[in-house]
């Protein structure tokens, strides 16, 4: 089946003209969708770039052989040093939650971080955080994040009505992910620190496509039904060519009044199945009284664990 697609990749990339061979810097085939990720050394230069965007588009979709076609760039001049993404298919496991400790764990460690909401269906970013503010706009038309607690944030819940659902087709959902990146102020960063949406939609994708990750943090309960989503969510990542960084499981345990833990769904289940992918249990979280408020010191534990002290 690798073999299959890899020869099919291979020679649609040589129908290709010799402006666009040399661009491209993957092809993933999944679910009968293509995804290319063509090189651009920045945002501006893509912009000069779009023509073989297009090209490259076009010829995809007059091979009639894929449902749908994803054609985006990736800068290579780094604005963000690392990219760590917080991840799950299994939605309600605490995504969210540990997106916005991680970050702020980071920031008290010293580094500047960002923070992006990229789940553009049920932004819950805006609301952990306790943000209303709508974020400006700089003199060159860049949106200015807002900043909380010292980290820049980023979401979709920021700029629209979030009392009103939103419609978003495929190629939308691109479009609203790269605005969040591009058209966003962001600044260097020492960390950009992204919360994905739970499932494997084009959102989903469209995220793992565009930015070159650097690590990624999988979250789950010790629910079976959770552990079967995360293994969907890592099989993901591994075709998207992205490093696990480590499982954190998530409501591992509660913790008495005396200090007793309680394994409630079980105690080895998630280190099961980060044997099963070769990767690590890099956290075990407890349930929190207060998830905002009692859980500096784990997180705390978290960031050493990933950047050393
Ligand atoms: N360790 C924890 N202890 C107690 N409550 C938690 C913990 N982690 C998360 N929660 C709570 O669980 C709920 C879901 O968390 P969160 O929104 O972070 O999950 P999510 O995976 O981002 O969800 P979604 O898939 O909808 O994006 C929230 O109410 C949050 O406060
Ligand atoms: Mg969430």
């Amino acid at each position: 089946m690798k073999d299959k697609e890899q020869n099919l990749t291979k020679t649609i990339i040589n129908s290709f003209s010799n402006k666009l061979k040399p661009l491209v810097e993957d092809f993933i085939i999944k679910d009968n969708k293509a995804f290319v990720t063509l090189k651009a050394l920045d945002y501006e230069d893509a912009k000069l770039l779009e023509v073989y965007k297009r090209e490259c588009e076009e010829t995809l979709l007059k091979k009639s052989i894929f449902d749908e076609v994803f054609v985006t760039f990736v800068e290579k001049q780094k604005q963000f040093k690392k990219i760590i993404t917080v991840s799950s298919c299994k939605g309600g496991v605490g995504k969210s939650t540990i997106a916005v400790n991680l970050a702020l764990a980071l920031k008290r460690k010293g580094f500047i971080v960002g923070l992006l909401d990229a789940d553009i269906y049920g932004p819950s970013i805006p609301k952990l955080l306790n943000l209303t503010e709508k974020p400006n706009v700089n003199s060159s038309k860049k949106i200015i994040p807002v900043t909380s607690d010292g980290l820049k944030v980023m979401s979709i819940g920021l700029l629209i009505d979030e009392e009103k659902p939103v419609v978003w087709r495929g190629p939308m959902v691109q479009g609203a992910l790269s605005q969040l990146i591009d058209e966003v102020h962001w600044g260097n960063l020492d960390y950009m620190v992204i919360d994905l949406p739970p499932g494997t939609g084009d959102a989903y994708l469209a995220i793992l496509q565009k930015l070159k990750i650097d690590e990624s943090l999988i979250v789950t309960t010790s629910q079976s039904l959770a552990i079967a989503d995360t293994k969907k969510g890592i099989n993901l990542m591994l075709k998207f060519n992205i490093p696990i960084t480590g499982i954190v499981e998530n409501m591992s345990f509660f913790r008495c009044d005396q200090g007793k833990k309680y394994y409630i769904f079980g105690e080895n289940k998630v280190e099961d199945l980060a044997k099963q992918f070769n990767t690590e249990v890099i956290a075990k979280l407890p349930i929190f009284k207060n998830p905002e408020e009692d859980n500096k010191n784990s997180f705390d534990d978290l960031v050493k664990k990933l950047v050393g002290n």
